[in-house]
């Protein structure tokens, strides 16, 4: 469709009072010179992950969120487990794209208001798709069947590719219990003490608006307002103490660290604050414990949190520097059942084991610096922090990591566990146990190809070169090419392709 044709159905539909108006360019005006392609478009609902196909979205950069929480905990039991959460979110981001509209992914928060640059939006009941709206405007789409939860921005003026906008959003709702799309715990996740927030791999939009897909990485700060005697905990440092005011804290924190949203927390309990400590390389950690978890959990909680510090010199000699600004650990008493590796500030539920220490750091480097371009990655994760844990075993001298190998690969298993593709696992395959211990039977089979040299050198490689940004199974294939000269393409067929038991190396 040319440009004055557009003009002339415009004229058309003004002419008969229509206010709007299906336009198959989407609300286009066409560019200069290409007269068939409209130049300000529609952002994407989504990055175009085939897992997740409405999380992230197009057009559009973000480099900051600033989000303000103020969020009370339910009522003591028989209550309902349902929170008050109000938020404001500052959002900078750059446009990428001529943008008519754009989208961000938010989940059963209203939003109340917003402004582009200063300038105030409307809140509109969605348009037919493909209809016009007069001036700026937003509205949101809650479709739990698609699991499509977006919030869609109209700025005016329209925006202009490379052009840098600041967008508030302030919104709110009743928090509850959201679940995965395998109906598993995650998001902000209302506890009777708090909140316990643990949002891989789209649960962030629960809590804030927000581009939800790693592809899109960003800095955020904090500050989180509870009621006198909680305690805030998201990633970063402290900026700050906590300050109270009328019976409410603010307890304010600063993520200096691009992060992929999945890895954003902001959990609220009676938890006790314990004195930092410091890795031999410096690194500042924070650790959180719940006041009442009972004496056996904290003394296992105790004694794995104790070996944080060399933890992190141990894993330095392995991957490279420490990543990130900060470490340290929040440890809920409310179960959502397992840990996540929250960038800076791992969250563990009910206790946290040496094990689970180890695999929770292990990702700082490999998912949180290095994250997957798209989901069907997610082996790089489970992997290198399962087979993390077994080189930890093995330098403590718990466990060789050739038997913790053969303990995998030695008993019989059934033909259903060998079926499924690591490498593309599938969206309720994310958290197989297989993308955890095949994932680390890879690895070390991978170790056995190369050889210990190529392979302590190729995770260096990896974290330095992808830190930071997301990476693929080919990119990492690439790597070890790179660093072995072999030719890997028969052994990652094998070990992440086939549906069947590889042989050994
Ligand atoms: N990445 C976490 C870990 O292995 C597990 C996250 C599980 N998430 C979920 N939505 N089921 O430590
Ligand atoms: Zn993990």
């Amino acid at each position: 469709m040319t440009a004055s044709r557009t003009t002339v159905v415009r004229g058309l539909a003004t002419a008969v009072g229509i206010v709007s108006l299906v336009s198959v360019t989407g609300l286009a005006t066409a560019a200069p010179g290409d007269p068939g392609k409209p130049r300000f478009t529609a952002g994407s609902e989504g990055v175009g992950d085939n897992y997740f196909p409405y999380s992230g979205n197009g057009g559009y950069d973000v480099s900051h969120y600033d989000l303000a929480i103020d969020y009370t905990p339910p009522a003591p039991s028989p209550a309902p487990l349902e929170g008050q959460l109000s938020g404001v979110a500052t959002i900078d981001l750059t446009a990428t794209a001529d943008l008519d509209r754009f989208n961000l992914d938010l989940r059963g928060m209203t939003v109340s208001a917003m402004t582009v640059n200063g300038k105030r939006a409307t809140g509109i009941t969605p348009p037919a798709p493909g209809a016009e709206v007069d001036g700026a405007a937003y509205w949101q789409v809650q479709d739990d069947a698609e699991r499509r939860w977006e919030l869609t921005v109209q700025p005016r003026p329209k925006l202009k590719k490379g052009q840098s906008v600041r967008l508030v959003v302030t919104y709110g709702g009743t928090t509850t219990r959201p679940t995965d799309i395998e109906q598993a715990p995650y998001g902000w996740y209302t506890t009777r003490d708090g909140a316990i927030v643990v949002s891989e791999p789209d649960g962030s939009m629960t809590w804030y608006p927000v581009s939800d897909h790693p592809r899109d990485k960003a800095t955020y700060s904090f500050r989180i307002t509870v009621p006198e005697g909680k305690v805030a905990v998201a990633n970063g440092l402290p900026d700050g103490p906590p300050v109270t005011a009328n019976g409410r804290t603010t307890w304010s924190w600063d993520a200096v660290d691009e992060q992929a949203s999945y890895l954003t927390t902001a959990s609220v309990g009676d938890f006790e604050v314990l004195p930092v400590t410091y890795s031999a390389s410096g690194v500042p950690i924070h650790d959180f414990v719940d006041r009442k978890i009972s004496a056996s959990r904290r003394a296992t909680t105790n004694a794995s949190l104790a070996l944080q510090p060399r933890m992190i010199d141990f894993f330095e000699s392995r991957f490279g520097p420490y990543p990130f600004s900060a470490f340290g650990s929040s440890v809920d008493n409310d179960s959502v059942g397992y840990a996540l590796e929250t960038q800076t500030r791992p969250v563990y539920s009910g206790s946290a084991s040496q094990g689970t220490v180890a695999h929770e750091l292990a990702h700082q480097w490999l998912g949180n610096a290095v994250s997957p371009k798209d989901w069907k990655h997610i082996w790089l994760n489970e992997g290198w922090a399962t087979y993390a844990t077994w080189l930890w075993n093995e330098e403590n001298g718990i466990r060789t990591a050739q038997a913790a190998f053969d303990s995998w690969y030695a008993p019989a298993r059934t033909p259903e566990y060998w079926a499924l593709p690591i490498g593309d696992p599938g969206p309720m395959g994310l958290f197989a146990t297989q993308v955890y211990d095949r994932g680390a039977g890879t690895l070390h089979a991978l170790r056995l190809t190369v050889g210990d040299e190529a392979f302590f050198e190729g995770v260096q490689t990896w974290v330095q070169r992808y830190a930071d940004s997301t990476a693929t199974t080919a990119d990492f294939q690439a790597v070890y090419e790179e660093v072995s000269g072999q030719d890997l393409d028969a052994f990652f067929q094998e070990w992440l392709a086939t549906p069947a038991k590889p042989s050994l190396p």
